[in-house]
């Protein structure tokens, strides 16, 4: 399957996906690497890994929208089937992503629906949850709200600090991103118009990324 990638920072997740391709575990090319941060390290490692890449920057748009559809026009040419947001930090416009509805996923540091937004792990914190976790979605015109695929989960642990939870939460949302997209790409996950199928048959609720790397079914 042709995967575009959308960051805008670091890109650890990016990383996670071009590792398990090139060890032979994933069945996709990475047709391209897109940022809206000229400097973002992911357009670096994209750089290194000998993958293509475009950015474009916001300030050079004078509306919002203009810049997502000149985003979505750059993407595009990449031919993907399915385009993976892995700390892209914009909020994009539903009229420049509607074309790809059901093809465009985002991965998200909570356990979706709690936390949408920003500073997941210190709004964790705050309320005391004694669990945290990642969830993958398809984008939809809600903010962090489209259908959940699958989540991961990780303990609160007594004296965690915002920091050390993100640590221990982001090899788990590595390796929940490289399931979701092993099961997209292998075509046993995937949207429909009455939701979310699994091997055709309807999700009732998020799948949950196991020890073992694997996506089950929630008990
Ligand atoms: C991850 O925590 C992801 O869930 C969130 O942004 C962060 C991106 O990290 N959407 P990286 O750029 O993949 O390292």
């Amino acid at each position: 399957m042709r995967i575009a990638v959308l960051a805008s920072g670091r890109g650890s997740n990016l990383g996670a996906l071009i590792d398990a391709q090139r060890g032979g575990n994933l069945p996709v090319h990475i047709v391209g690497v897109f940022s809206d941060k000229p400097s973002a390290p992911a357009l670096a490692l994209a750089r290194e890994s000998n993958i293509p890449t475009a950015h474009l920057d916001p300030r050079d748009f004078a509306q919002r929208l203009a810049f997502d559809l000149a985003a979505f026009a750059t993407i595009a040419k990449w031919k993907p089937e399915l385009i993976v947001l892995a700390g892209f930090m914009r909020i994009l416009d539903p009229r420049a992503f509607e074309p790809w509805l059901g093809r465009i996923i985002n991965i998200h540091p909570s356990l979706l629906p709690k936390y949408p937004g920003l500073h997941t792990h210190r709004r964790v914190l705050a309320a005391g949850d004694r669990q945290h976790g990642a969830s993958v979605h398809f984008v939809t015109a809600e903010l962090d709200g489209g259908p959940v695929l699958a989540q991961v989960m990780v303990d609160v642990r007594r004296g965690d600090t915002e920091q050390g939870l993100a640590e221990r939460l982001l090899p788990r949302e590595h390796a929940l991103i490289v399931a979701c997209v092993d099961q997209l790409a292998r075509n046993r996950l995937y949207w429909s118009n009455e939701g979310i199928r699994m091997d055709g048959q309807p999700l009732a609720c998020p799948l949950v990324l196991a020890d073992d790397g694997t996506l089950e079914t929630r008990a």
